[in-house]
């Protein structure tokens, strides 16, 4: 199954074609070509870490440079640490010494790390170059890839420094899963969830109904649940491109707490990992404040197992500590935390006064 869409954000008016397609990485020279509608040799700078790079970069320096891009690659080493101002200069450094000008375009190629940081790259070198991404990982193929943020950490906290750039190009391979860790592509799954819970019952039930043959890597269900949830990230960014609005927000559904969570726990549990309990937690909240029947929880409790991810916290980390964390996110706007809770399986509505005890009692029910 091979399908592309195309996204027209508002503001700046820059458009990203996204591709999903199975070897996709050998056609990406190819489609860069025909977006760029330029004839020159440009420069194409690819953007990897090393196990990323020693697996599929090859087959995308291949594709570049048969489309007549001179190539270069830049190998960074595989993890969150990477995700720092001082990587950034490393890759500025490797920039200049190659000479790469405003037409070239750099590639991430690897997971939501190396594309937060080349992304950052991308648009700050030279005032912003363009960017295309070709995701290896669940989570940067359905949330990472796609909507423009980039970032780096600061001591001060994740993500704190970033911009938003636009990539041209969104290249998306399901069959580099296949090479994933499967801890990885069940915590990728959480963000799915998360998609179908704030957009769509059906889509929710569709995991109900094809979660076995998902997480075995099936080609055409990974590729739909894929393109599912690329269509949702996109139909909520098209709104709001800039995170100006409440819109965007959506998208951080089972993340004040899922956050809190990664935190407290100095990031031994994925990412994901950590949404599946925020996730859940967001939900028994739902219930506390009679927005949300009982029922709706335990399906999701129900899916949630049955993807692998947890709804414990196995490892106790105390109510206080997480209700710290809550109140400095930067998420929190006037003091009040914005939770995004759910009326109904795919039904969002975004709440400023929830009160701080039930925050505490949803935390702790993942305790019990
Ligand atoms: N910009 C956004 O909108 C956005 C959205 C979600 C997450 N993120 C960011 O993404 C980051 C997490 O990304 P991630 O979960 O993709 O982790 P990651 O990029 O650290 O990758 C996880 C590990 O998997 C390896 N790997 C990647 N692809 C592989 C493959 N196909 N086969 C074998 N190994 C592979 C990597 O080398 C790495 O060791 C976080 O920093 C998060 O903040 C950004
Ligand atoms: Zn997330």
């Amino acid at each position: 199954m091979a399908a592309m869409f195309d996204l027209e954000v508002q503001h700046p008016a820059e458009l990203t074609r996204v591709t999903v397609k199975l070897n996709v990485c050998a056609e990406v020279g190819e489609l860069l070509r025909t977006l760029i509608g330029d004839g020159r040799r440009l420069q194409a700078v690819v953007i990897t870490d090393e196990r990323v790079g020693e697996l599929y970069g090859e087959v995308l320096l291949e594709s570049l440079g048969g489309a007549s891009f001179v190539t270069y690659e830049h190998r960074l080493v595989p993890g969150e640490a990477s995700k720092r101002l001082a990587v950034a200069d490393t890759v500025y450094r490797f920039l200049a010494d190659h000479g790469i000008g405003r037409d070239a375009v750099l590639i991430a190629l690897g997971g939501g790390v190396v594309s937060d940081l080349a992304g950052f790259v991308a648009a700050t070198w030279m005032r912003g170059i363009r960017l295309a991404i070709c995701p290896t990982t669940l989570e940067a193929d359905i949330d990472a890839c796609f909507g423009g943020k980039t970032a780096v950490n600061v001591p001060g906290g994740k993500n704190l420094v970033g911009v938003f750039h636009q990539p041209v190009l969104v290249a998306v391979d399901p069959m580099c899963l296949r090479t994933l860790d499967s801890r990885d592509v069940r915590a990728g799954l959480a963000e799915s969830v998360k998609h179908a819970l704030i957009s769509s019952e059906s889509f929710f039930a569709w995991h109900e109904d094809n979660g076995k043959a998902v997480v075995s890597l099936d080609e055409e269900l990974i590729t739909e649940l894929i393109l599912r949830n690329l269509r949702v990230k996109a139909s909520i960014v098209e709104k709001d491109a800039l995170e100006r609005t409440h819109t965007r927000m959506l998208l951080n559904f089972g993340h004040t707490i899922g956050h809190a969570i990664e935190a407290c726990c100095e990031f031994e549990l994925r990412h994901g990992e950590c949404v599946s309990l925020g996730m859940l937690a967001a939900c028994r909240l739902s219930v506390a404040l009679g927005l949300l029947k009982e029922s709706a929880v335990t399906r999701v409790e129900a899916l949630l197992k049955q993807f692998g991810l947890p709804t414990r916290l196995a490892d106790r980390i105390e109510a206080g500590p997480i209700l710290d964390t809550i109140r400095n996110d930067k998420k929190v706007r006037g003091g009040a935390p914005q939770f995004v809770l759910l009326e109904n399986i795919g039904r969002p509505v975004v709440r400023d006064d929830v009160a701080e005890s039930r925050i505490r009692e949803a935390y702790e029910s993942l305790l019990a």
